[in-house]
């Protein structure tokens, strides 16, 4: 079959790369992809949220599966416009409705979603300037550090983390008064939950499921997850405390019971959805739903899938994922990502990227992320620049492998993460 891909990032390059392994596809187009994407399939100038374009590209091209990779195309409702339109609506498409990616793009639907199926979740109320007072008077009643999240989609910088009743209040107050325009217009405020965090990844057709390899993603620029947050300084696959036990949790109390409610809500949902979890001794409590795979996490998680990953996305579109099986490698995958100096504040882009021969001699894989192609050069184009990935009989060999290849990939003002998976 022709498949398209939407995205550009280091996420779509390890699905382009997973998906490209399927027998079943012919052609796989990535729009609008990157240096990376296009080395294992074709590149398409069309911006993922550009639908019409979208539309005209897969009646020309013949594409007979859409897979999505960020939420954006997701929130923006691109199930339902290729759904709603007689010409294209027999394209499968591997995302939610756009109802259904309200889990990610508003926190509020999310919380009171969770509220509705009993989820465990923060405590958590909303306001809007309209009830700004009834804001402060609940933060009084919450103990710090204070949890305050902008309900829309602000690319991963919607949610603060104060110390101080003071800077809550105040912040509140920021947010409540246009901070992050429309996405604060109502603000979720929480309890904070302490405990460690994992990602945990779901394929869906909307009535049965497949938990893909637990992933942890690490956030912060600086080592010993300090500084400011990022798209993804590296990831591991497994979790170690994710263990059967814990698993057996997530299934029983958040799984299985968010996709009865979406159910029991009318809620059509084909695709992945991300739970954002973090384990407060023992128990599995949900801090954020994502209606897509995360960034980097799945640069390991599709190293471990041995499945054929478009025969699964078939199963979704058809619902009948039950007949399918999910073969999992038992060896653990490590990511490193190479970011341009700066990031995640301001940064210089067209560095020439050196080392790629060396590389290729090795059993690392590199996903590109914000890279682009100049005068037959591989050049730095984004904050994010180059996930080195690596299996290994445990994380620890994973990781040495992709530190070894990280040092191999040169160029100007080269920053790296040299401690993911310290904390596991
Ligand atoms: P989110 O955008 O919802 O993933 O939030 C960003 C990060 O803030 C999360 O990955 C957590 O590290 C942290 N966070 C969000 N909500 C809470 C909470 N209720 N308690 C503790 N940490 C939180
Ligand atoms: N790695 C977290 C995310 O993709 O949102």
């Amino acid at each position: 079959m022709k498949l398209l891909l939407l995205g550009s990032g280091g996420r779509e390059h390890a699905l382009a790369w997973k998906i490209a392994q399927s027998p079943k596809v012919d052609k796989l187009f990535i729009a609008p992809g990157n240096a990376g994407t296009n080395s294992v399939g074709e590149n398409v100038n069309i911006k993922a949220t550009d639908f019409a374009a979208i539309k005209q590209f897969t009646l020309e091209n013949d594409v007979q599966m859409i897979v999505v990779g960020p939420e954006d195309p997701l929130v923006k409702g691109i199930y339902d416009e290729i759904k709603k339109d007689p010409q294209t609506a027999h394209i499968a498409v591997i995302g939610p409705t756009a109802q259904g990616a309200q889990l990610e793009g508003s926190k509020e639907f999310a919380k009171g979603f969770m509220m509705r199926h009993n989820i465990p979740t923060a405590r958590y109320q909303s306001f809007t300037s309209a009830t700004l007072d009834e804001g402060l008077q609940f933060l009084e009643t919450l103990e710090a550090p204070y949890v305050l999240k902008a309900d829309g989609l602000c690319a991963g910088k919607g949610v603060l983390i104060l110390p101080t009743l003071e800077e809550a209040k105040k912040e509140l107050k920021e947010m409540l008064s246009g901070m992050f325009g429309d996405a604060s217009e109502t603000v979720v405020i929480e309890e904070f939950l302490s405990g460690i965090e994992c990602s945990v990844f779901v394929l869906t057709d909307g009535k049965n499921y497949k938990v893909l390899p637990v992933a942890k993603d690490y956030k912060r620029i600086g080592e010993g997850d300090k500084g400011l947050n990022t798209g993804g300084m590296g990831s591991v696959s497994p979790v170690p405390f994710a263990d059967e036990t814990f698993m057996e949790k997530v299934r029983t109390r958040i799984i299985e019971p968010t996709i009865q409610g979406l159910n029991q809500e009318n809620i059509l949902y084909k695709g992945f959805i991300f739970l954002g979890l973090i384990n407060v001794k023992g128990e599995p409590m949900v801090i954020e739903y994502n209606v897509r795979m995360g960034d980097p996490e799945t640069e390991s998680v599709m190293l471990r899938i041995q499945s054929d990953l478009v025969e699964l996305f078939e199963g979704v579109d058809a619902g009948n994922l039950d007949k399918y099986t999910l073969e999992i490698d038992p060896r653990s995958a490590g990511c490193v990502m190479l970011v341009s100096g700066g990031y995640p504040e301001s940064y210089e882009k067209g560095k020439v990227m050196t080392g790629f021969e060396e590389a290729a001699k090795t059993d690392s894989i590199l996903f590109h992320a914000g890279t682009a192609l100049k005068d037959g050069q591989i050049v730095t184009n984004g904050g994010r620049v180059i996930a080195v990935c690596s299996y290994g009989a445990d994380k620890e060999e994973a990781l040495a492998k992709s530190y070894r290849v990280a040092e191999m990939i040169t160029f100007d003002k080269r920053y790296f993460r040299r401690d993911i998976g310290f904390d596991l």
